[in-house]
């Protein structure tokens, strides 16, 4: 994939992706207006860089063309949206699935089945239309809801384990598992003040 063929594939994905961002802001200054707590800590966002594009297809055994990325790749745009409890992540998830011109591509709760190495979060893949001059083209942006202690918990991982061989594997995901468990129990202690509040 020459950089020209890089940037054009991207464009849509771009729009796609700000269009969802818009989105969920405005989900939050609804919140605000009626005076109820903001269900959005932060969010993050990224276009997937043309490197790890590319290392994603030949991992896959796909060539390494903007062709293939376009049709056998679902996270080129991903945003992340981090919260503060639960609740708020399935209050934001039944808003979005609200917005009847998205489209649901795939939904995953590693939240109610947390991985086997305690990984916890929700993963919806929308198809967003993008219109132009002459039709219109869904595109698919990967959201990631997280509340603040599991994206702490992937954050972590991520950098010690995810995708790298730690020698003492075994003990680090032991450790992993559990410490995905105690952040659990500690955010649903935080979430019982919060109601009394
Ligand atoms: P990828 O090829 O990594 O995109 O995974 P996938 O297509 O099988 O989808 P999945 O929903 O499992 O993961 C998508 C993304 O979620 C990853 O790129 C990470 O950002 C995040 N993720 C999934 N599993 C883990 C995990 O065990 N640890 C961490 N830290 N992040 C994870
Ligand atoms: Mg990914």
């Amino acid at each position: 994939m020459t950089k020209d063929e890089y940037y054009t594939l991207i464009s849509p994905y771009t729009d796609a992706m700000n269009t969802i961002l818009t989105r969920l802001e405005i989900l939050s200054h609804k919140a605000e207006e009626q005076d109820k707590p903001c269900p959005i800590h932060g969010i993050t966002s990224r276009i997937k860089e043309k490197t790890s594009i590319e290392k994603k297809l030949r991992n896959h055994g796909f060539e390494e063309s903007a062709e293939d990325a376009r049709a056998q790749l679902h996270d080129i745009a991903g945003v992340r949206v981090i919260c503060f409890f639960e609740y708020d992540i399935c209050h934001l998830v039944k808003c979005m699935k609200k917005q009847s011109d998205l489209i649901i591509i795939k939904e995953k709760d590693y939240i109610t089945t947390p991985k086997p190495n305690g990984y916890r979060s929700y993963h919806l893949i929308v198809g967003v239309p993008v219109y132009y001059m002459d039709g219109m083209e869904y595109y698919p942006v990967e959201i990631q809801f997280r509340t603040i202690s599991m994206d702490f918990w992937a954050a972590m991982e991520h950098r010690i384990c995810y995708k790298n061989q730690p020698f003492n594997e075994l003990e680090m995901r032991n450790a992993f598992r559990q410490y995905s468990e105690i952040l659990e129990k500690m955010e649903k202690s935080f979430e019982v003040y919060s109601e009394n509040n």
